[in-house]
């Protein structure tokens, strides 16, 4: 089979490193893809939101399957063109993406259906929206309804931080049509924990759980950024409380979907936060977490490609997904000045990382240039190392990043240790 992955981040290294061992594929495409990618699949220079380009490449060189990874294309509409022109694909259709590209869909969604998340108010006015604030005990959460690349959520601690967002969103129009509607939340309390899970619409399986480690630098203090390291499982996440997901939050949210007419074919990211009043939502991704997908996919034991093409056929049922046991530690390591302003274009020397334990190092922002491997990209590598516990993950993890170098390069050096 043709196979070709939409994306070019960590996520989609992972995504393409595990399908690539398929026997089943006879060709893999990576659109953009990455310096890292393209040691595995042929990496073609269209971009992900590049819908149109996307399906002529596709029609163009008899794609049979696509796994389209970021949330953009999906919240575009791709995998709609995509099976439009016979094209299998894993990723939710526009309608069931969003949930995600729309976090007052995903709010009155669980509203509806009785599914437990922070109480909230949406707001379309500036001022109503400042008058809240303006009355209201802090903190309070204030969100853009749209997607914003991660930066649409501002946790203000008082007035003067709320009615910066605020502004930020509606009049500043920070984020476009994304900002127009806001919804201003109760702010929840507790381990936040990313469980990742496969559906057809009709089954739902859940994988690992995770934690994302969201803040710049040690000891979750810093802006936020896409992610700056993860660890697997995720140490709060009790087989009690995954029972309790599963019957009030998994399953009930693929049935509200179903019942909307928006049947979720994919990968569900549920955020979750672990509160004294039990577990709550905080938001809903379409896809894989990136980095959680570098944490979580090196611990599955089954065929990845075979489980994604049983999504799409909505014969998830059939196939066992298995984890092995053990652990995993994902570090990112960054351009210097991320998540602000950075620069690109360093050479990166990647010493013996490759040769440590358990390691898999997935390429974030890179690009290969005259033989050169360069920085590309704010998050630039994922190095991800599998253990027997935990312990043993973050120190092979450490060991390799330490032999990474490239001009500038950060990281936290608290991954799974805070
Ligand atoms: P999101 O982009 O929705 O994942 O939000 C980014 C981060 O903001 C989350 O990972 C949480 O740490 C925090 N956050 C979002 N909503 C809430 C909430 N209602 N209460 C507390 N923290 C929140
Ligand atoms: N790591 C968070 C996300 O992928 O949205």
């Amino acid at each position: 089979m043709n196979v070709m992955i939409i994306g070019g981040g960590g996520r989609e290294h992972a995504i393409a490193r595990y399908i690539a061992v398929s026997p089943k594929i006879t060709k893999l495409y990576a659109l953009p893809g990455n310096g890292g990618i393209s040691e595995v699949a042929e990496c073609v220079n269209i971009s992900a939101e590049d819908i149109d380009g996307i399906v002529s490449f596709a029609q163009n060189n008899a794609i049979d399957f696509a796994i389209v990874a970021p949330d953009d294309p999906l919240a575009m509409g791709c995998v709609d063109r995509l099976e439009a022109i016979g094209v299998k694909c894993f990723g939710p259709d526009q309608k069931a993406a969003i949930i995600e590209s729309s976090k007052i869909f995903a709010k009155e969604l669980m509203k509806k259906y009785g599914i437990p998340t922070a109480d909230y108010k949406i707001f379309t006015e500036i001022d109503e929206a400042l008058s809240y604030c303006a009355l209201h005990d802090y903190p309070l959460v204030v969100k853009a309804d749209g997607l914003a690349k991660g930066k649409g959520v501002t946790v203000a601690e008082n007035f003067k931080q709320a009615r910066e967002a605020v502004l930020s969103c509606m009049k500043d129009k920070a984020f476009g049509k994304s900002g127009e509607r806001i919804l201003i939340e109760e702010c929840l309390r507790g381990p936040e924990v990313t469980v990742l899970a496969f559906t057809d619409g009709k089954t739902i399986v859940p994988m690992l759980s995770s934690m994302d480690h969201k803040r710049a630098y040690d000891g979750n203090k810093g802006p936020n950024t896409g992610g700056m390291g993860v660890v697997a499982p995720n140490f709060y996440y009790t087989p009690e409380i995954a029972e309790e997901c599963m019957n009030k939050i998994f399953v009930p949210t693929i049935e509200a979907m179903k019942s909307e007419g928006r049947t979720f074919k994919g990968c569900l990211y549920f955020g979750l936060m672990l509160t004294k009043d039990g577990p709550k939502v905080i938001e809903y991704n379409c896809r894989f977490g990136d980095p959680e997908a570098e944490a979580v996919l090196p611990l599955l034991a089954t065929d990845l490609f075979t489980i994604m093409q049983a999504v799409r056929d909505e014969k998830l049922a059939e196939v066992p997904v298995k984890f092995i046991d053990g652990a995993s530690c994902c570090v990112v390591i960054a351009s210097g000045g991320y998540p602000g302003k950075y620069l690109t274009g360093y050479e990166i020397t990647l010493g013996e990382s490759g040769e440590v334990p358990g390691v898999e190092i997935f390429h974030a922002g890179t690009k290969k240039e005259n033989g050169k491997l360069l920085t590309a990209g704010g998050r630039v590598l994922a190095v991800t190392a599998v253990g027997d516990n935990p312990a043993e993950a973050r120190e092979r993890a450490y060991d390799a990043v330490k032999c990474i170098n490239f001009e500038g390069m950060r990281y936290r050096s608290d991954i799974g240790a805070c």
